[in-house]
């Protein structure tokens, strides 16, 4: 991770200034300051390439898609979408999309089972909808459609990453102290998510999530989705009708993306 092009005070300025740092809750602060590392990483790689501007007044919980400042047009999805067109045409757009090539292009290339690769595609992609509570939403968006190890891993990444684990070499990022300080601390959620996480069967389908997410990145590896195309359709139960158009319980999640302008 190249830490060193994130600028800690024009970073808290964009955030509100220094008072965010204590109205803002942790996981917040968390999900705002992988958004940028997102975006920074991103912007030299993704088509169209998104314009260098302060953030619009919109609530932090909307996802990048929504940003017409960060994401100027769109391109119409094919009727039938599939998750590699939701990456070319939304992900990529958004600037989630590299950010999870990345981290799956690490997982297969260090050797790790499939599984993790796929979870690794998938753990961020819902933050072009929703940033705030990523995790729980990136859970439900592709339930439907995966394993439900890899459902699970990706909703319990969002707290895991708080908390290092040595025996995979995942270490507390030192960057959350840089910028929010020592006391930096989650909520109690968080933390109860965590221990419940800690002793689950499935606990290292989370945990390899968070360390692939370090891997996210490196702007030296730039992966396409078609790299994963066999991988996907392993491990990726696409709906014949197409992605948003199943009504599956997350399809609405799937629609709002492929038409995030819809009046209601
Ligand atoms: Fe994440
Ligand atoms: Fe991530």
């Amino acid at each position: 991770m190249n830490v060193d092009k994130i600028d800690r005070r024009a970073f808290i300025a964009r955030l509100g200034g220094a008072t965010a740092l204590t109205t803002l809750s942790a996981s917040t602060l968390a999900d705002e300051l992988e958004d940028e590392l997102i975006r920074v990483a991103s912007a030299d790689t993704t088509p169209p390439k998104p314009r260098r501007r302060p953030r619009a007044e919109v609530r932090r919980g909307s996802g990048a898609i929504f940003d017409k400042k960060r994401v100027a047009s769109l391109d119409e999805l094919p009727k039938d979408p599939t998750l590699i067109d939701f990456f070319n045409y939304r992900f990529n757009v958004a600037g989630a999309g590299i950010h999870c090539l990345r981290s799956a292009h690490h997982a297969l290339a260090s050797g790790q089972d499939e599984i993790h690769v796929m979870a690794a595609l998938l753990h961020d992609t819902v933050m072009s909808l929703m940033r705030a509570d990523h995790g729980y939403w990136g859970a439900d968006f592709v339930a439907p459609y995966v394993d439900e190890r890899i459902t699970w891993g990706i909703r319990h990444h969002q707290a895991l990453r708080f908390f290092p684990d040595e025996s995979v070499g995942y270490e507390y990022p030192e960057l959350y102290r840089r910028m929010f300080g020592e006391d930096f601390d989650p909520e109690p959620y968080v933390h109860e998510a965590y221990e419940h996480a800690r002793k689950h069967r499935w606990y290292m389908h989370s945990r390899m999530i968070t360390v692939n997410d370090t891997y996210g990145f490196d702007e030296d590896v730039n992966p396409s989705i078609e790299d994963f195309t066999d991988i996907i359709g392993r491990n990726f139960r696409h709906p014949k009708e197409g992605l948003g158009n199943d009504n599956s319980p997350s399809a609405h999640m799937w629609r709002v993306l492929i038409n995030p302008d819809r009046p209601l």
